[in-house]
């Protein structure tokens, strides 16, 4: 169950020292294959082999086989990276495997070249894969001290009714459908753990927001907006899960923002 593997969902950064047999890997490289985003613009995934490619980050250890991916550069292309780089990396938490978005500590050029990244592409992100180590190295348990890995922001610092001077609380999303979906999104992964996303329920539907830090944004992609890509894939997934009809859409309701705060896109019911 999804909702089930957001909870359990964590970063691993610490491995098991072992190589992924070839199924496991042909099988992600086959679900790699089938992924689409609601923005229709398409993520390209590459799998790389730590020895082939004499690759490292310094915040692992252990693992063998990385991911990354790559997308032409235009609007809303860091949001479609974060939609499809998330579907890929939470079918392999199905698959029982280890991972964890790495935008910032990795030998950049390295993992670009591996990648045979061209001059029109981005490539804002790669992953780890394999199995997690029994235990966590003093590197990755002083990591996730220092960016309190283990907590979100409350349900109702994050979520709002109609605009954003009504905050929602947990007992009101329930009532209008959207609880478990919202907590979907507040569970998941995001840079520096700063959890961007806002999302205001109106009668129609659900309106995303990025709420904006500093640094982030480096002139051609946002890291930010690659959260909220991985947003949007939570929320619309848990929703399918749970069989609801929603339909994807970018048009800003006009409703008043707070200081840097831009709007992202929509789920109508
Ligand atoms: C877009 C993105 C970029 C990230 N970049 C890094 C990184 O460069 N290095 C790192 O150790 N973790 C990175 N992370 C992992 C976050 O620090 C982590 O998701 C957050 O602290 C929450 O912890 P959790 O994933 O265990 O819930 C990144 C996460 C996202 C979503």
């Amino acid at each position: 169950m999804f909702f089930e593997d957001v909870k359990i969902r964590r970063s691993v950064r610490t491995f098991d020292g072992k190589e992924l047999n070839d199924e496991v890997i042909n099988d992600l490289k086959e679900y790699a294959k089938t992924i689409v985003n609601p923005y229709n613009i398409p993520v390209e995934f590459v799998f790389l082999n730590k020895d082939d490619h004499k690759l490292s980050s310094p915040v692992l250890s252990g693992e063998k086989e990385y991911i990354s991916a790559k997308v032409k550069k235009g609007q809303n292309a860091d949001v479609a990276y974060g939609y499809s780089f998330e579907k890929m990396l939470m079918y392999a938490v199905s698959k029982g495997l280890g991972t964890v978005f790495i935008g910032g500590t990795l030998p950049r050029d390295k993992f670009e070249k591996a990648s045979e990244l061209k001059n029109d592409e981005i490539m804002p992100c790669m992953s780890p894969i394999g199995y997690a180590a029994d235990k966590m190295g003093v590197k990755e348990v002083l990591m996730r001290k220092g960016v309190k890995a283990d907590s979100r922001y409350n349900f109702s610092e994050l979520f709002f009714k109609n605009d954003f001077e009504t905050h929602l609380s947990d007992d009101e999303a329930e009532k209008l459908g959207v609880k478990k979906a919202l907590e979907a999104v507040r569970l998941a992964p995001s840079a520096v753990n700063k959890q961007p996303w806002r999302a205001v329920v109106s009668d129609g539907g659900v309106h995303f927001y990025e709420k904006k830090d500093k640094g982030y944004d480096n002139g051609t992609y946002d890291v930010q907006k690659v959260d909220m890509g991985i947003a949007l894939y939570h929320f619309e997934n848990q929703c399918i899960e749970e069989g609801k009809q929603l339909k994807f859409e970018v048009a800003n309701p006009g409703i008043a923002i707070p200081q840097n705060t831009e709007y992202i896109a929509s789920y109508l019911f």
